[in-house]
């Protein structure tokens, strides 16, 4: 019992720290976020280009700036370098035991490539790029990765959007009302039920921890 007045006084805090408008008024605790604050936070962009901001810049500036500020960790030519991952590569490799995820052969909107690059890298220095540096940058991974051949493209808040991705027609609408129906019964079988599980093999005859040939043996 004595765990719910507790839980209760959370509760009402978690409501206060998250409704700092209705706070403020009526309770006379923190007070509006300004325009500045809330534009600070609203800086995702939509696979459509919603929310890109004005700018623009070619390859050739991506270059520049790639060299300065990502190389390092990313590879000259965003191979990755000793464990950082690597950002370009891997065209037709998602089928593989071991698929190499990249922008190029994973990502399928060219728009995640500005809104992740905003608000992520460079890793330790994230949100520090101007929308020039971030078109130029943008435009340069997109050249790394094959999806342009085109050296002189310019992206710009108008056109980056219209780029095609090589593995977008692999993504789809979440259509598991459909697909799992099955699933989505409104009396569950809680008993006797007609499917039962079969038992299809067991982890150590599958052998999934293969022994080293040198380390101790472990059963
Ligand atoms: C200090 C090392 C470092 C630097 C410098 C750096 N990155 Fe990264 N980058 C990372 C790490 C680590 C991740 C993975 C982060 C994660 O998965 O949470 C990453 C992820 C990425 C990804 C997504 C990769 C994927 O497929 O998930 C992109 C794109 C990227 N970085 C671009 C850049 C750009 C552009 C710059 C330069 C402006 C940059 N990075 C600078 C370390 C770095």
């Amino acid at each position: 019992m004595s765990k719910y007045p507790s839980l209760l006084v959370a509760w009402a805090l978690a409501i206060v720290i998250a409704t700092p408008t209705l706070a403020g008024k009526k309770l006379g605790l923190g007070r509006e976020a300004t325009p500045q604050e809330v534009a600070a936070w609203d800086i995702d962009v939509r696979p459509d280009g919603l929310g890109l901001p004005k700018g623009k810049g070619t390859v050739a500036q991506g270059e520049e700036i790639f060299q300065a500020q990502c190389a390092v960790c990313h590879g000259e030519f965003g191979e990755g370098k000793d464990r950082w991952p690597a950002i370009a590569g891997g065209l037709g490799s998602l089928k593989n035991d071991r698929p190499d995820k990249t922008v190029g052969s994973f990502w399928p909107y060219p728009t995640i490539v500005f809104d992740y690059v905003r608000r992520a890298m460079p890793f330790g220095n994230a949100q520090s790029l101007s929308p020039d540096e971030l078109y130029a940058l943008t435009a340069y991974i997109l050249f790394l990765n094959d999806v342009t051949k085109d050296p002189k493209l310019e992206l710009n808040e108008g056109n980056l959007a219209k780029v095609k991705m090589p593995n977008a027609a692999t993504f789809h609408d979440d259509d598991r009302e459909k697909t799992e129906k099955s699933f989505w019964n409104k009396q569950p079988c809680m008993k006797d039920c007609k499917k039962t599980v079969e038992v299809l093999g067991r982890a150590r005859v599958l052998d999934v921890t293969p022994e080293s040939k040198t380390a101790p043996r472990v059963d």
